[in-house]
């Protein structure tokens, strides 16, 4: 996720204009920093590495030339944040400028040929295709506009993007297009805007036009013009009046960031599924040759990790450890030497207890593997191989979308192992892999259809002491998570086990009316989970149930239940169970009056303005 912003004034500079309008989209991405502006038939360009801020006190972002301009806030996907990677990025001649936010999946191919036509390239983002592909369509073509050669070049690209663009030769516009990244318009009587949110140019104007997938936009000072990437068909769309207060902008109209980042992972994991398959086969190249394999992570970092332990086994035959970061050095200190390799899971890439761990196995030179979801961060220079999930920022405290996106990395990760040691048919693999394509959809499925139930059981059990959270095999991760969730957001004690173990204690707590959640998938566990619940119910626990769709045998077993669509192999299954779960710990949080985006205790080192 990066912000990209563009205006043209009728009057005064657009670079103070763009820089706070940056300022105000750095909520999706704080590693670089760049503007273009045009003037006098030349692009005037500054960018560099670092917050806006610190960016702006080296070079004066505002000192730029010009009624017309673009700029960016970058978050590392291909490309470490450094300077050279920033954008804008610009074709050979320093003609054509691009802002992108977004991933472009064949730009490995299209680099090859681009730079067999002599092109040269700069950086190593993904981005910088779209420049060059711009330059050489014009080169074939010189009578091409800048919207048709646009046109032309968006058409080839692969993946999501929402662009703009500007050319010296043609000083007065900004070509802008979208695919499934997002894409707005503002418009008044002074200045038009084109950016990645409304908070960019709210202050300017609340009149907006969402422009949609598949669509190009030219901008200039006489209007706009929108039009089908497909087929060139002109579409016509009046804007439309906003009438959100710049707070509620910056979350998209949700009162939350929990609740916008629970209902953003459709789109989140879209864009980790985008991975590049080298680093994946790469990381896996590295896991096969392992002797032994700990997973090593904080939090939910570390559920993720746990989850995977049940993944590598399952496909690929691999047993790893997972291990909570604080405890690693205590419990395997000693036996780690060159040998192991360290498999660290960090959205943040900074946590202390995790990186304390990484320096411990480094010094008996163990083989370190990140993944991430900073990329520049502390774990991404420590790591022989990292892989970025994409996720983009998370603002909210509670590890939501990038807890779904460390699970679809590691899927794909234990797969591609699978593969790699011979374990899995290809039969087996194409099904799996379809289903993990699928995954996007599936999640917005159940956020879809199951919302509204989970906010009837938060009004239900508001009241409730204390929560159990039981699952079998791979949920037992699950059941962890609903089990922090709950306790970090709504300050509710509660307890989470393997099923299999409530009988060995826990279950003496049951007593009528204790909630209990039992995560459900329709997979081998299934049968004595059943038991388990059975066991519960016996006592008087009110049961609440994450089912497959049609599981009407544990239905008529739960005093509520939830359903996730049907027919998901187990080692993908926590993606789609954590989701009523997430959906619970913030409705029950709401119930209680406590604010999600700010537990007590808890701080995170992001600050959004
Ligand atoms: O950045 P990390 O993944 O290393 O953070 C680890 C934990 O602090 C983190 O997952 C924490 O548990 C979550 N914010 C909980 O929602």
């Amino acid at each position: 996720m990066c912000g990209i912003f563009g205006c043209i004034l009728q009057d005064g500079d657009a670079a103070p204009v763009i820089h706070q309008a940056l300022k105000r989209l750095e909520y999706r991405g704080y590693d670089s920093v760049g503007e273009v502006t045009i003037y006098e038939g030349k692009l005037c360009l500054k960018k560099d590495q670092g917050k806006i801020d610190e960016v702006h006190a080296v070079h004066n972002l505002d000192a730029l030339p010009g009624r017309i301009g673009i700029g960016h806030t970058r978050w590392a996907t291909h490309g470490a944040p450094l300077m050279i990677n920033a954008h804008p990025h610009v074709d050979c001649t320093g003609q054509i400028a691009v802002v992108h936010n977004g991933i472009i999946e064949n730009f490995v191919e299209l680099k090859q040929e681009l730079e067999s036509r002599g092109h040269v390239f700069r950086s190593k983002t993904d981005t910088e295709v779209i420049p060059h592909l711009i330059e050489e369509t014009l080169k074939g073509n010189s009578s091409l506009s800048l919207a048709d050669a646009v046109l032309e070049s968006v058409r080839r690209l692969g993946g999501s993007y929402s662009i703009a663009v500007v050319s010296a030769k043609e000083p007065d516009k900004i070509v802008c297009a979208r695919n499934e990244s997002p894409l707005v318009m503002g418009i008044n009587e002074k200045a038009i805007y084109c950016a990645s949110d409304i908070p960019a140019f709210l202050p300017m104007t609340n009149k907006a036009v969402i422009i949609e997938d598949g669509e190009l936009v030219v901008l200039s000072s006489q209007g706009y013009e929108i039009k089908k990437i497909a087929d060139s068909t002109v579409v016509v769309r009046k804007p439309k009046l906003i009438d959100w207060t710049p707070e509620m902008a910056v979350k998209q109209g949700y009162p939350h960031y929990m609740l916008k980042e629970i209902h953003e992972q459709p789109a989140t994991l879209r864009n980790t599924l985008r991975l590049q398959e080298h680093y994946l086969d790469l990381m896996a190249t590295f896991l096969d040759r392992a002797r032994e394999v700990f997973v090593v992570a904080c939090g939910t970092s570390y559920h993720a990790s746990l989850a995977s332990s049940y993944m590598f086994s399952k496909l690929a035959f691999l047993a790893t450890y997972p291990v909570v970061a604080s405890e690693f050095v205590e419990q395997h200190g000693k036996s780690v030497n060159i040998d192991s390799t360290i498999l660290t899971i960090s959205q943040s890439g900074e946590t202390a207890d995790t990186l304390a761990a990484v320096n411990a196995a480094r010094q008996r030179a163990a083989t370190v593997l990140g993944l991430t979801n900073v990329i520049g961060s502390t774990l991404t220079r420590v790591s022989r191989v990292y892989i970025g999930q994409q996720s983009g920022p998370e603002i909210g405290v509670a590890a939501t979308k990038t807890f779904t996106s460390q699970l679809s990395v590691l899927a794909g990760l234990a797969l591609r192992l699978a593969k790699k040691r011979g374990k899995i048919s290809q039969d087996e693999m194409d099904f799996l892999a379809d289903s993990l394509e699928k995954i996007p959809d599936t999640v917005a499925t159940i956020i879809r259809t199951q919302e509204d139930r989970v906010k009837q059981i938060a009004k239900k059990y508001k009241e409730a002491k204390v929560f159990f959270f039981l699952g079998r095999g791979i949920s037992t991760a699950v059941a962890y998570e609903g089990r922090l969730k709950l306790m970090e957001i709504a300050y509710i004690p509660a307890i989470a086990f393997p099923a299999g173990e409530s009988k060995h204690g826990p279950i003496s707590l049951i007593e009528p009316g204790f909630p209990v959640v039992f995560i459900c998938p329709n997979d081998d566990t299934r049968k004595t989970l059943i038991g388990n619940i059975m066991e519960m119910k016996a006592r008087g626990a009110s049961i609440i149930a994450v089912i497959e769709e049609g599981d009407e045998e544990i239905k008529s077993l739960a005093d509520d239940y939830i359903e996730v669509p049907k027919g998901i192999p187990d080692v993908i299954s926590p993606v789609p169970f954590v989701i009523p779960l997430q959906l619970l710990a913030y409705y029950m949080a709401i119930e209680r009056g406590c604010s999600p985006d700010t537990p007590r205790n808890l701080a995170k080192s992001v600050t959004v303005k």
